[in-house]
């Protein structure tokens, strides 16, 4: 752990002058740890993962093999950009993993949360296995662990982390922002020229839309809350509410309202929209949203999005409701 320890000396990282320095410094030590070895890594697409995947493109190039595992519970448009940035922009080695079947069959009619998050986790983690047992010659596996995951890992969080890797990988970890805080981070992505969303992308569970999807998931319904959600996102894009509030989203439960539609009655899902701030989600207070954009959002919502019929706004505080829903 002691070699874990972040240094009282070590400057935060606050602007691109200094962000620049540490990018050239990580360059040189990774060139040295890695020689002409190569190196694997599991690219979410999330902050670090992809803040990690762009340092290596930099400091070894083709050496590096990123895996994307789409796991079918992104956020619209989430695996798209992974290849657009990785796979063209940086022209990665980039192994892009449509998995979507395996993980909804698997989830097919499992509606107990904690069942579900280990159902996602296990898969992930056979998945990415898979892909690593075709390559030849990894020595390195990369990792996007940052400060606060050292910090925190005894604690709430490791039971959270989809992505934890089998423990009889024989690989030597490459670590480039384990000692940074995630401002940090941020700040060395912009650096690195990655996309501004994708560096202030807000948090995103592992389990993904998985845990947003209510009970037990259906195809139909998955792609409702993907659809609704991407217009609450571009809405608070539009109206300056991203970068203000930190996490928002939408979860439709597995239960239908009657409604009217076109004259017919029309029997459908609640997209019910959360969006909270907190400063480390260990409790979290509700944004107050202009009513006329909550008119608009559900609107658009209900007159775009197959299957929804109802739009609901969850005024609830953490404690006493969680962030996610299950
Ligand atoms: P809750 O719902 O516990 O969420 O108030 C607190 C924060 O943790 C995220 N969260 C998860 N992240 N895997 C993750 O990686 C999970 O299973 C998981 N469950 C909740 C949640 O999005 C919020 O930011």
């Amino acid at each position: 752990m002691s070699g874990n320890v972040r240094p009282e000396s070590m400057q935060r990282i606050t602007t691109l002058e200094l962000a620049n320095a540490f990018i050239d410094e990580q360059i040189k030590e990774i060139r040295a740890q890695v020689g002409d070895g190569k190196v694997l890594l599991a690219l979410s697409g999330g902050v670090d993962s992809s803040v990690v995947a762009a340092l290596l493109i930099k400091a070894i190039g083709k050496q590096l093999t990123c895996v994307h595992v789409n796991h079918g519970l992104m956020r619209k448009g989430e695996s798209e950009q992974v290849i657009e940035v990785f796979g063209k922009q940086l022209d990665a080695n980039l192994v892009y993993v449509d998995a979507t079947d395996r993980f909804l069959d698997l989830l097919a009619g499992v509606s107990e949360p904690e069942k579900k998050r280990k159902i996602i986790g296990a898969e992930f983690i056979k998945v990415f296995d898979e892909e690593a047992a075709k390559l030849n010659g990894i020595g390195f596996l990369a990792q996007g662990t940052i400060y606060p995951d050292i910090l925190e890992s005894d604690g709430v969080k490791a039971h959270h982390n989809v992505g934890g890797l089998p423990e009889d990988m024989q690989f030597e970890l490459v670590e480039p922002v384990k000692l940074l805080y995630k401002d940090e981070v941020r700040v060395v992505g912009d650096a690195l020229g990655l996309p501004h969303g994708m560096v202030y992308r807000q948090p995103f569970p592992g389990p993904g839309l998985g845990v947003r999807c209510l009970g037990a998931i259906t195809r139909d319904r998955l792609h409702a809350l993907r659809e609704a959600d991407a217009i609450l996102r571009e809405e608070f894009d539009k109206n300056g509410l991203a970068g203000k509030v930190w996490q928002y989203f939408i979860a439709v439960p597995d239960m239908k309202s009657v409604g009217v539609k076109d004259g017919k009655r029309y029997e459908g899902w609640p997209a019910i929209i959360r969006a909270v701030n907190t400063m480390d989600a260990m409790t979290a207070t509700v944004e107050n949203i202009p009513f006329e954009l909550l008119q608009h959002i559900t609107e658009r919502i209900t007159h775009e999005v197959d299957g929804i019929n109802r739009v609901l706004y969850d005024l609830t505080p953490k404690p006493i409701g969680t962030i996610e829903w299950e």
